[in-house]
C-alpha cells in the first residue's frame, strides 16, 4: 500500500515522488546551507552519532540510500574508511553536487560511484552490500514497506541498515515546543533560504504524518530485520535506528 507522505494517508505513490522530484531537483543547491540554519547546527552531531552507532568496517561495501547532496556518504568515508560506498538517490541534481564535492576530495581518497536509485525498486543483486545507511529518506518514500524490503534484499545476512530520521519526542512539553518551531519556523526558514516555502511546509506535514520511533522499529521487523534498536537525539527530534538482517 502507498500513502501520501505528507498526510499519511492512502494515496497513488506518484503524489508523493513527483512532489518529492520536484522539491529536491529545485532546492538541491541551497539543500546544505538550510540544512546549518534550520537546525543550529544540530543536524552535525546526529550525524555523529549516526557514525557512532554505524557497525561500518574498513574491507565493508557500503550503500548510501537518498543519499543526497552526499553528507552521510562522505562522512562515512571520513570516519570509517570503508572499501567502497555505492552513493544512491532518485534525485539527480541532488547527486550532482555531491559529485561536485567528491571531486573536490571529500571521499579522502574512499572510492564513490554514484547512482540514480528510486529505494522503492533497487536495481542491485541480492546480498550484495555489508552495511546500508540512510538519513531523512524513508519518511519520503510513499511505499515504505517495499523501500524497507527492497534494503533487506540487498544487505548481506548479518549486515545492517542504520537510518537517520526525525521522529517524535517523548516529553510532552518539548514535544509541543518542537511541533511549534516545525509548523511556523521551519517554513519561514526555509522560504527565506531556498525561495521555496511550499517545500518546507510539506517537510513539516511529513515529520509530523511519520510514525515514531517504535512505529519505525515496528515497519522494519514486519520488512524481516531483527535485532532493532534506537537512540534519541535532541530529546527525540531525530532517532537513528540500526537493524540487522538475519546472519
Ligand atoms: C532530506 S534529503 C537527505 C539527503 C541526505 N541523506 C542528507 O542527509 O543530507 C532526502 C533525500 O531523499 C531522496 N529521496 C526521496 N525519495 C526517494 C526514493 N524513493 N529513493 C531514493 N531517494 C529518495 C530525495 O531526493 C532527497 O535527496
Amino acid at each position: 500500500m502507498s500513502i501520501d507522505t505528507a498526510t499519511g494517508k492512502e494515496a497513488p505513490a506518484e503524489i508523493s515522488s513527483e512532489r518529492v522530484k520536484d522539491i529536491f531537483s529545485s532546492i538541491a543547491k541551497k539543500y546544505e546551507r538550510f540544512n546549518a540554519v534550520s537546525s543550529f547546527g544540530a543536524y552535525k552531531s546526529w550525524l555523529a552519532g549516526m557514525m557512532r552507532q554505524a557497525p561500518i568496517e574498513p574491507t565493508d561495501d557500503v550503500l548510501d540510500i537518498a543519499g543526497g547532496t552526499g553528507d552521510v556518504t562522505f562522512t562515512v568515508a571520513r570516519t570509517k574508511h570503508p572499501r567502497h560506498i555505492q552513493c544512491t538517490d532518485l534525485v539527480n541534481e541532488m547527486l550532482g553536487v555531491a559529485r561536485a564535492h567528491y571531486a573536490d576530495g571529500a571521499a579522502c581518497g574512499v572510492p564513490v560511484d554514484f547512482e540514480v536509485v528510486d529505494a522503492q525498486n533497487i536495481p542491485y543483486a541480492d546480498a550484495s552490500y555489508d552495511a546500508l545507511t540512510m538519513a531523512y529518506g524513508i519518511r519520503n518514500m510513499p511505499d515504505r514497506p517495499r523501500a524497507l524490503s527492497e534494503m533487506l534484499r540487498v544487505l548481506k545476512p548479518g549486515g545492517h541498515l542504520v537510518c537517520l530520521e526525525f521522529s517524535t519526542p517523548p516529553n510532552a512539553v518539548w514535544r509541543a515546543l518542537y511541533n511549534f518551531y516545525l509548523k511556523h519556523l521551519i517554513p519561514f526558514w526555509g522560504g527565506l533560504i531556498t525561495g521555496d516555502k511550499a517545500g518546507f511546509v510539506y517537510l513539516s506535514k511529513s515529520i509530523k504524518a511519520f510514525p515514531n520511533q517504535e512505529g519505525l522499529a515496528k515497519m522494519m521487523r514486519e520488512a524481516g530485520f531483527v535485532d532493532v534498536t534506537w537512540k534519541n537525539y535532541t530529546g527525540g527530534i531525530a532517532a537513528v535506528h540500526v537493524a540487522k538482517k538475519p546472519e
